[in-house]
C-alpha cells in the first residue's frame, strides 16, 4: 500500500495516451481542521479552503477521464461536532451548490447524493434535489456527494429493504446473495470505486463505502485536504496505473 508524501516537483500531467485510468475514484477529504489550526484560523476556514480543493479535483477528474468521483463530505458520525461547525458546513454546501452548479452544467456532470439526506436541513435537501433533477440527463460524468453517510447505516438500510421484500413474498430468502445486497444500496447503478484516496496521513476507511471498496486500490497521502490539488490527484492516478489488480486471482501468468 503506497503512502505518498508531498512532493516539491512541478505540476504533473498525464500524457494523453495514459492507460489504466480508474473509472471511479472515491475520496476521504480529511485534514481541514488541522490545516486551519496550523494557521491559527477557525476550523471553518479549513472547510472553506477544502471546498476549493473539491472544485480543483472535480476539474482534474474530468481532465484525466475519471467518470465517477465520490466525495465523503459529511458522515453520520459528524453530527456530533459542535453545532456551529455543522451549521457552517451546511451553509458552505449550499454556497458550493449555488456557485458550482454552472460548472456541473458546463461539464455535463450529474450530481448524485448518497446518505441519510433526510437528516440534512430542509433548505439543503431542496437545493440538492433540485440540482440532482437538473443534472439527471448527464450520463458521462458523475459527482457523488456522501452526506450524512455511513456505510454500516447503508448496509442496515439494504438489509431492511431486503427483509421487506421477503416478507411481502417478492423475494425468496434462498435467493439473497451478494448481488441482492448490492442492488439495495443507496446508488446500485454506480460501479464500485477502483481507487480510494485519503488525505491527511490517517490510514482508515472511517465507515466509507465499506461494501463497495472491497477490491479498490488504496492510496494514502500526508497532504491535508485543503492543500490537495490537481497535481496531487494526478500523482494518485499515476500510482494507480502502476498497480496490478488481482481481485483474488494470482495475477498475470
Ligand atoms: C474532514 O476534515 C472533513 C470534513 C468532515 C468535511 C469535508 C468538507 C469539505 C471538504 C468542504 C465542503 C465540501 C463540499 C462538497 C462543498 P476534518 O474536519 O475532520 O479535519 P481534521 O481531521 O484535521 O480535524
Amino acid at each position: 500500500m503506497g503512502k505518498a508524501t508531498k512532493s516539491d516537483s512541478p505540476p504533473t500531467t498525464l500524457s494523453s495516451n495514459s492507460e489504466n485510468i480508474p473509472r471511479h475514484v472515491a475520496v476521504i477529504m480529511d485534514g481541514n481542521g488541522r490545516w486551519a489550526e496550523r494557521r491559527g484560523l477557525p476550523r471553518l476556514a479549513g472547510h472553506e479552503e477544502g471546498a476549493e480543493s473539491v472544485r480543483a479535483i472535480m476539474r482534474a477528474a474530468k481532465d484525466v477521464g475519471v467518470e465517477y468521483l465520490s466525495l465523503y463530505a459529511f458522515s453520520v458520525e459528524n453530527w456530533t461536532r459542535p453545532k456551529l461547525e455543522i451549521a457552517g458546513l451546511m451553509k458552505l454546501l449550499n454556497r458550493f451548490l449555488k456557485n458550482y452548479e454552472k460548472d456541473l452544467h458546463k461539464n455535463r456532470i450529474r450530481l448524485r447524493v448518497i446518505g441519510r439526506t433526510e437528516d440534512l436541513p430542509d433548505s439543503t435537501q431542496h437545493h440538492l434535489t433540485e440540482v440532482e433533477e437538473k443534472t439527471r440527463e448527464y450520463s458521462d460524468r458523475h459527482l457523488i456527494l456522501a452526506l450524512s453517510y455511513g456505510s454500516r447505516t447503508e448496509i442496515a438500510h439494504a438489509a431492511r429493504c431486503i427483509a421487506r421484500q421477503v416478507k411481502a413474498g417478492e423475494l425468496d430468502e434462498a435467493q439473497v446473495d451478494e448481488s441482492t445486497i448490492a442492488a439495495n444500496l443507496y446508488a446500485p447503478d454506480i460501479p464500485d470505486p477502483d481507487l480510494l484516496i485519503r488525505t491527511s496521513g490517517e490510514l482508515r476507511l472511517s465507515n466509507f463505502l465499506l461494501w463497495q471498496l472491497s477490491y479498490a486500490e488504496l492510496y494514502f497521502t500526508d497532504i491535508l485536504w485543503p492543500d490537495f490539488r490537481e497535481q496531487h490527484f494526478v500523482e494518485a492516478i499515476q500510482e494507480y496505473g502502476n498497480r496490478q489488480r488481482r481481485f483474488g486471482d494470482i495475477g498475470q501468468r
